[in-house]
């Protein structure tokens, strides 16, 4: 099998100037009066929904660092910042745009920026944290496309990227079918951050694994396709993510995983409205289309949790 490395890391460098074209689940619950947050039992902002699901499993409010990648807007670590005063976040993005707008969100609060391509973040430098969070952003790292073009060589990237994959297979007993698409970029961030024994990992993304099937919702039901899907976004691709793999990482470095969709923290109010448009095959209004996209998202996204924390050597 062929493949070639899907990369966005230009694109956020030098071309991204908004969020709006790809709206996270974060972004949508942002704003108090959005019509997302009246699709939910509570009204409250995504980062309030994670935080106290969260609290279920981390002592969030007795720890004292934490490192969020990827970090938007800068909205979900308000939330946590309100919520558990005692954290002093990191804030590490590759996109100066959006560092921008984090420092907008974050300003007077104890947060530290830092612009960067996590995946040149060096381990040594993750060992103070105690909780990292990637939300909504695994898909962007890189992935090895399968194709099967058999005159297109393999650049050097690629092929460096190919190198690792006999590691993972080896080390971590992973099985990558002949045509699958490898998120070699979100395989090598587990290995990075459990490597560096982070006590307390949150990462989520759109998932190939995870699918929804209601006989009340016929037109949004999916099954798992097992192999990271494209997504085509303004101006570059991502890759859905195959939770299975980073799983059995976490798994070899000891960690205990927790692991689900985000129906699991967002409760959706099943009102005559929302029943009305998840019956419609095709929506009938702009409104009907927004709580189609967000049902189908709170499906297809899934959350990890890993904890390992037994107490660290060194
Ligand atoms: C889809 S947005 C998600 C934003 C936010 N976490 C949310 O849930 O709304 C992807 C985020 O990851 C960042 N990002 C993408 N590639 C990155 C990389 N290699 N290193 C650090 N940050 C990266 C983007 O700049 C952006 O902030």
């Amino acid at each position: 099998m062929r493949y070639f490395v899907n990369k966005t890391d230009l694109y956020h460098k030098h071309d991204l100037k908004t969020l709006g074209w790809e709206l996270t689940v974060c972004n949508a619950l942002f704003p108090e009066k959005s019509l997302c947050r009246t699709l939910l039992k509570s009204n409250a902002s995504f980062g309030v929904h994670l935080f106290h699901f969260l609290e279920r499993f981390i002592p969030l409010t007795r720890l004292k660092t934490v490192l969020e990648v990827g970090g938007g807007m800068g909205y979900l670590m308000r939330d946590f910042l309100s919520l558990a005063p005692n954290l002093q976040a990191t804030m590490l993005d590759i996109c100066p745009f959006l560092l921008e707008k984090q420092q907008q969100a974050l300003a007077g609060l104890p947060v530290k920026f830092h612009e960067l391509d996590f995946l040149h973040l060096p381990v040594v430098d993750l060992k103070p944290f105690e909780l990292v969070i990637l939300n909504e952003n695994l898909g962007d790292f890189p992935t090895l496309v399968a194709h099967q073009d058999s005159t297109a060589p393999a650049d050097p990237e690629t092929l460096q990227w190919m190198n690792k994959v006999d590691d993972y297979e080896e080390e971590f007993s992973l099985n990558f079918a002949a045509n699958e698409n490898i998120n070699i970029g979100a395989l090598a961030i587990v290995e990075k951050l459990c490597g560096a024994r982070i006590p307390y990992i949150y990462l989520s993304e759109h998932s190939c694994e995870s699918s929804h099937q209601d006989p009340s919702s016929p037109c949004l039901n999916f099954m798992a396709s097992g192999n990271p899907e494209k997504i085509s976004l303004k101006g570059h691709d991502e890759y859905s993510v195959k939770f299975s793999h980073l799983q059995k990482i976490a798994r070899q470095f000891q960690y205990k995983v927790i692991r689900g969709q985000y129906t699991d923290f967002l409760y959706l109010n099943l009102t005559e409205k929302v029943k009305t448009a998840l019956r419609c095959p095709t929506p009938l209004s702009d409104e009907q289309e927004l709580i189609q996209q967000f049902v189908y998202d709170l499906h297809k996204y899934e959350y990890m949790l890993l904890i390992n924390n037994s107490p660290r050597k060194g």
